[in-house]
């Protein structure tokens, strides 16, 4: 989703802007741009429909040369995608980038109609450029101007704005929309994203909500919407974010597939000591641990693949600890009243930990009665929600670049998992062996997970090619195999584009049966667990009306197969681990499938990775 950058230097800067935007390219967007002022004053601005190295080569040979500028990439929420809606946006002499939504634009866009400004772009960010302008022309002060516009627009932004009459100065603005300044010697930079930084600084000063800063080469300085001056140090991190290749893979999507045997083996070194006991040593605090006792519920709140994650939990908080948890989708969450249980604990579950409705549900629980804190469940160290949660837990995936998750989804599950065995542990009075079993269970998933990956197509080539030119396919399951079965419908929609619809099998004869016929593919997951004998009559109500039936299931169990029903027999795999081992044929599949159809299936179409307005 939108990213956008900013550098101020003594040296030409347009390497590192676009360097920041292939940087930035895993977010997901749909065009490019930057703006330059030369050594002249003169402002040179170039934008692309596509991708950030159709922009480098255009900018190759066009020579461009600059020691200020600022770049940004595209994510269409307000316009169509066109050259004349991508950033930056240009009034005259200002020329701004902006991440995230202006809720007035319609308003204001009147409004600067009224002083003959005209509109080049269909966008609600093109207006911020005009008041700047409005605003300079008044008081002749980029900082002043930005100080005035801030208290005119309504939303979630970051933006940068630069004006080349004066080109020693940058100015940034954010309410909700994550900003972060990169200081180097002698140069600084802005990025909505530290990775876009992480290779040519190492100390970072992070801009918080409703905050200012004005950056010039060697002097950085913060103020608050209201006009107070801001002291904030600046925290170093060493991280270089080196974006991974993709190596001998076709796709990161491939990649990060076949990585998660790995990921989870490290969980496990990671997270068990020498005596097979659970450990968390980013819950140091050992506030945690009271917590953790006294609490008498937990509300998970998260996004697409992170809440799918999330539902699985609720299975095994409920299962395994004698903990209520409820799951919500974060953009309903942070939408409505709530009724808060008493002593209760807020998790936010997040790959990328920026993701704009999970912050949002975040920020109201910190004005909610009855929560006792908040902990976030994140893969990215140095995320929003890492920083302002009051605890966090790591999934240690390693960087996910496909826009879809799947490495990301089944460290999550993992990292719940291990969570929950440690909870349990901590409330039981009296200790029993859940922790070791779990690490023995555990120990055993890598090993099948790399089976599966490497047996896939004797296993599940029948599987892809009856569904790779369907339109419509739905997925059921039961218990905490049932988001899997929506993931599953999610990994299909996302990169296969295909209709899925992940339903409980138990719902079938209350309207899923009515869709049965010979023409649309039904999976069902059909583990060896205390549900199958009910899983059984629904592939029998299945069975009998003649549908189009595939059952994932367990070599221990046997089920007839006919010309209507094909089984997918996979391996014996244990209760507890079942749903995480279960979520990998359905990204083998949904990736499969997309290889067939030529679909690039890292940028899928209109999605982002990280999806920063609400
Ligand atoms: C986007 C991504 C999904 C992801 C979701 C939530 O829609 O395309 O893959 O599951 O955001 O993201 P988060 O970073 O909060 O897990």
């Amino acid at each position: 989703m939108c990213g956008i950058i900013g550098a101020i230097s003594q040296r030409n800067v347009v390497k590192t802007l676009i360097n920041g935007l292939y940087r930035l390219e895993y977010r997901g967007y749909d065009s490019v741009g930057l703006a330059i002022v030369d050594e002249n004053s003169k402002l040179f601005r170039v934008r692309e429909v596509g991708k950030t190295i159709d922009l480098d080569k255009k900018i190759q040979h066009l020579a461009v040369f600059g020691k200020i500028g600022i770049a940004h990439t595209r994510w269409a929420t307000h316009g169509k995608l066109s050259e004349r809606n991508a950033h930056p946006h240009v009034s005259d002499y200002i020329s701004i980038v902006h991440n995230g939504t202006i809720e007035n634009y319609r308003e204001l866009k009147t409004w600067l109609r009224k002083k003959k400004y005209l509109f080049f772009s269909e966008t609600d960010s093109e207006v911020i450029a005009h008041l700047i302008h409005w605003e300079t022309q008044r008081n002749k002060n980029l900082l002043r101007a930005v100080q005035k516009v801030v208290l005119m627009l309504h939303g979630n932004y970051s933006i940068i704005a630069m004006d080349s009459r004066d080109p020693k100065r940058l100015v940034s603005a954010r309410t909700f929309n994550p900003l972060i300044i990169g200081l180097g010697k002698g140069e600084n930079f802005l990025a909505s994203d530290q990775v876009a930084l992480s290779s040519i600084v190492e100390r970072f000063l992070h801009l918080k909500k409703n905050e200012i800063a004005e950056v010039s080469k060697n002097d950085v300085k913060i103020l608050s919407f209201d006009g107070r001056l801001i002291e904030r140090r600046d925290v170093s991190s060493q991280i270089y974010q080196e974006i991974p290749t993709k190596g001998l893979y076709r796709y990161y999507m491939e990649k990060e597939i076949y990585e998660q045997p790995e990921i989870i083996e490290e969980l496990i070194k990671d997270r068990f000591d020498s005596k097979n006991n659970i450990f968390f040593s980013d819950l140091e605090d050992s506030r945690i641990e009271e917590i953790f006792i006294k609490m008498e519920s937990i509300q998970i709140v998260a996004c697409g693949t992170s809440y799918n994650a999330g539902m699985v939990g609720k299975y095994w908080f409920e299962s395994f600890t004698d903990i209520s948890c409820n799951v919500e989708i974060a953009s309903e969450y942070c939408c409505r009243n709530h009724v808060i249980s008493r002593n209760s604990l807020l998790i936010t579950l997040s790959q990328s930990g920026e993701t704009a409705d999970t912050i949002s549900a975040l920020n109201l629980s910190k004005n909610l009665k009855n929560y006792l804190a908040s902990l976030a469940i994140c893969n990215v160290s140095n995320s929003y929600l890492v920083r302002e949660s009051d605890f966090s837990i790591m999934t240690k995936a390693g960087m996910e670049i496909s826009v879809a998750s799947s490495k990301s989804f089944t460290a999550q599950l993992t990292t719940l998992l291990l969570l929950v065995a440690y909870i349990r542990n901590l409330r039981k009075k009296s200790k029993d062996s859940f922790q070791k079993d779990l690490f023995l269970s555990l120990k055993k998933l890598p090993k099948y997970i790399e089976k599966l990956l490497l047996n896939h197509q004797e296993k599940m080539n029948f599987l892809i090619s009856d569904l790779f030119d369907k339109r419509n396919v739905l997925i059921l399951g039961r218990g905490d195999h049932f988001p899997i079965a929506l993931e599953g419908a999610l990994k299909l929609k996302e990169i296969a584009y295909i209709h899925a619809e992940a339903n409980y099998a138990g719902e079938l004869k209350h309207g899923p049966l009515a869709l049965v016929d010979k023409k649309i593919p039904i999976i069902i997951i059909a583990p060896y667990n205390g549900i199958l004998s009910k899983i059984r009559l629904n592939i029998e109500e299945i069975r009998s009306r003649r549908g189009m039936l595939y059952v994932i299931t367990d070599e221990r169990v046997s089920i007839q197969e006919d010309d209507q029903t094909k089984i997918i027999s996979l391996f014996d795999i244990e209760e507890i681990i079942s749903p995480i081992f279960y979520a990998v044929p359905f990204q083998i599949l949904a990736y499969n499938i997309a290889l067939f159809k030529n679909i690039d299936m890292d940028h899928p179409r209109n999605l982002a990775k990280s999806v920063t307005v609400e």
